[in-house]
């Protein structure tokens, strides 16, 4: 299927989803007025994977979507036989939006020996003929921009303003304050403050192993306030129920807490919910209960934009 968008360099371009993300591929081309492109993935007997790629592609823009995540080897597999599949049937520029990119925690060699797992995963990337790239929120905690880690042209969107704004009209919030859980997060709680026309402060994490953190607050108080903590991930949640323990110690009326990639591993939802929080909302780059927000508007709105 093609989708007509209007573009100066060429006037269609085919949506292809992964298995990860063929509901937000198909939400992504329902935006651009067509139908996601078609795929057929199946396991052979022994396991090996087997693609098809149902559409004619060459000399066509393809936008690629495949979040890496839950079982992020299988599915960037999926990915690199998809880009370089699409790349062999002389598709003419493929860009791909990966909502959720696994491993770019492991952007530095922490202990010595250890992979950069990061930079394995760009390098394997662009050999098979990405030729631009979409993040959002990705983790950027060392390393500060994609393209510091990337040699083809890379964008990192962010989710937040789609997230704020579904939480200030779920329900008008009183004398607001939102709250980062730690430094990295002072990003998401600027946008998060300015679409609540609210104050944001950031909290001081210490990661003590996989799933234990110490968190710290700062100067805010959350006292009588209702309170939106923001993060980019919540994974095992052991952010996210310190920083509530903190804010409701400190008297806050009532604490939400939003995040762009609900990947909610080792119970998590449920840890956060009976530690306090009143709603919990996420977007579907990792589809999850709590994928409430879409987002199909962000990335319908960039591949309008990008000149293919
Ligand atoms: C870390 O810096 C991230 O921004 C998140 O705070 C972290 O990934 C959340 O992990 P968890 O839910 O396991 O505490």
């Amino acid at each position: 299927m093609t989708t007509n968008t209007g573009h100066a360099g060429s006037d269609y371009l085919i949506v292809i989803g992964g298995s990860s993300s063929n509901v937000l591929a198909s939400k992504v081309a329902r935006e651009l007025g067509s139908e996601a492109g078609r795929l057929e993935i199946r396991r052979f007997p022994d396991g090996e994977k087997y693609m098809r790629v149902l559409e004619e592609v060459k000399d066509e823009n393809v936008v690629v979507i495949q979040s890496i995540h839950h079982t992020p080897d299988e599915l960037l597999f999926e990915y690199l036989l998809l880009v370089d599949t699409l790349k062999d049937l002389g598709a003419r520029k493929v860009v791909s939006f990966i909502p959720y990119f696994a491993y770019a925690r492991q952007d530095e060699r922490f202990h010595p020996g250890e992979a950069l797992s990061f930079k394995t995963v760009t390098k394997l990337m662009e050999g098979v003929g990405t030729d631009e790239i979409y993040t959002i929120d990705m983790h950027q905690h060392r390393v500060l921009k994609s393209s510091e880690v990337f040699k083809i042209p890379s964008h990192n969107l962010s989710a937040m303003p789609l997230l704020a704004d579904y939480v200030r009209k779920a329900g008008k919030l009183q004398n607001p304050l939102v709250i980062g859980p730690d430094a990295e997060a002072e990003q998401w709680a600027k946008i998060a403050a300015e679409r609540l026309e609210s104050d944001y402060d950031v909290f001081e994490k210490k990661r003590l192993g996989d799933e234990r953190v110490e968190v710290r607050p700062r100067k805010a108080s959350a006292k009588g306030r209702d309170v939106l903590i923001v993060d980019d991930i919540i994974s095992t949640g052991g952010t996210i129920v310190e920083a509530l323990r903190i804010i409701l110690s400190q008297g806050a009326r009532r604490v939400e807490v939003a995040c762009t990639h609900p990947i909610l591993a080792s119970g998590a939802l449920a840890k956060i919910q009976e530690a306090g929080a009143r709603n919990v909302i996420g977007t579907d780059t990792v589809p999850s209960p709590i994928s409430y927000v879409s987002v199909a508007p962000l990335i319908a709105d960039e591949i309008r934009k990008c000149r293919l």
